[in-house]
């Protein structure tokens, strides 16, 4: 089979490296790729928001399933594109890919299905967002409802910064289209999770659970970012607290967009706060993880193309997923000043030294080929993913792979999984 996979981040290095692995698969090809997919599938230049374009290689190369990685070419309707024209796609369509698009719509539908989520109001008017704001108590937190790459989320401390948030949104439109309307959320408390799931729209078939690391900083300080690092599984995650997500978050969910008529296929993420009164949900996304994806994978030992055939063809209910007992550990080596400005074509050393370490997968994230050197292109730049017997070991290992890998003004956190010990 020839496959095809769509974005150049550390998610889809590990898409393409686990793709590689199933005995079903001669050839892959990648739009865009970057310096690591570049070494294991044939990357191709065409903008990834060109859908008409990327079906007609899909078309020309006689591709048997094209797996789409990021938000933006689902959102903007590249499987409705490809269905259209009879070719097979991993991905929801553009009206199921909203669960991640519109905060509101993911709102809308959980409030009639009964999915547990925090209290929230939706604002298009700046004077009735302050007077609602006024009456309620900090933390606020503050919403972009369409997609914002991930910076459309602010929590503000103090009626100022709350106030300054939804100005930015709907007076100085700094989010364009998506910050055109707001949504004012209850804060949660508690530990975060990401549980993802394969739907084919009737079926969930869950994977293991993973946490990923927001902030740049250790401890939790510093900016919001992509994703820092992430680990699998989640000591805190019981069988109960995991069965309850399936049965109150997951399911319920994809029957609601059932019976509103969209038939969801493709990766459902399920971003939850671990509160004293269970799993509430914070967001959906309509993709796999980044970096969860890179903590998961590695543990996955069944081949990923049963379960993504089987959702492109509408026919999940009897696949199973198979998972080593290992843990992961996944540590980001991001360009210094990121998320913020940063520099890139920094000559990266030590891969092949830190990749050779057993057990230890390095995925490349924003890295580029230069006259056959490998170079820094982007923020985020290397996923190292290790596996251990337990956490302890997994992240000495992950470590150790780090400390052989240098590039200029490197940054990574010190503490992914430090939290995860002794469990
Ligand atoms: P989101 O993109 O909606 O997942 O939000 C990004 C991050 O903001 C989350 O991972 C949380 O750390 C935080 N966050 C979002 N919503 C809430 C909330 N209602 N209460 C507390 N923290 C939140
Ligand atoms: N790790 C967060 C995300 O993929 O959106």
């Amino acid at each position: 089979m020839k496959v095809l996979v769509i974005g150049s981040g550390g998610r889809e290095h590990a898409l393409v490296w686990k793709i590689a692995q199933s005995p079903m698969v001669d050839e892959i090809f990648c739009i865009p790729g970057n310096g690591g997919i570049a070494g294991i599938a044939e990357c191709v230049e065409i903008n990834q928001s060109d859908h008409n374009a990327i079906a007609r290689f899909a078309k020309r190369n006689s591709i048997d399933l094209t797996v789409v990685g990021p938000e933006a070419p689902l959102a903007g309707g590249i499987a409705d594109v490809f269905a259209e024209r009879g070719l097979r796609i991993f991905g929801p369509s553009a009206k199921a890919a909203k669960i991640e698009g519109s905060k509101s719509f993911a709102k809308q539908i959980m409030k009639k299905y009964g999915v547990p989520t925090g209290q929230a109001e939706l604002f298009t008017n700046y004077e009735d967002a302050i007077a609602y704001l006024k009456a309620a108590k900090a933390p606020y937190v503050i919403k972009a409802d369409g997609l914002a790459a991930g910076k459309g989320v602010i929590i503000a401390n103090n009626l100022d910064q709350a106030k300054d948030a939804v100005k930015a949104c709907l007076v100085d439109k700094q989010f364009g289209e998506a910050g055109k309307r707001v949504i004012i959320e209850e804060y949660l408390e508690g530990q975060e999770l990401s549980i993802l799931a394969f739907s084919d729209g009737k079926t969930v078939l869950p994977m293991v659970p993973a946490q990923d690391y927001k902030r740049v900083y250790d401890n939790d300080e510093g900016l919001n970012t992509g994703g820092m690092g992430s680990y699998s599984p989640v000591p805190i995650v019981t069988s109960k607290l995991y069965d309850e997500v399936v049965d109150k978050v997951l399911n319920p969910t994809i029957k609601g967009l059932a019976a509103e008529g969209v038939q969801y296929r493709g990766v459902i993420y399920a971003g939850l706060m671990i509160t004293e009164e269970g799993p509430k949900v914070l967001e959906f996304n309509a993709r796999f993880g980044d970096p969860e994806t890179q903590a998961i994978l590695p543990r996955l030992k069944s081949d990923i193309m049963e379960p993504m055939l089987a959702v492109a063809d509408g026919d999940l209910c009897c696949i199973e997923l198979k998972w080593t007992d290992d843990v992961c550990v996944t540590v980001v080596l991001a360009s210094g000043g990121y998320p913020g400005s940063y520099e890139t074509d920094y000559e990266i050393f030590g891969l092949s030294e830190a990749g050779a370490i057993r057990g230890v997968n390095i995925f490349h994230a924003g890295t580029k080929l230069n006259n056959g050197k490998i170079v820094t292109s982007g923020g985020r730049v290397l996923n190292v993913s290790a596996l251990g017997k337990n956490f302890a070991q997994a992240r000495e290992k992950a470590y150790k792979a780090v400390s052989k890998i240098q590039f200029e003004n490197m940054h990574f956190r010190k503490d992914i999984a430090l939290r995860a010990i002794g469990s």
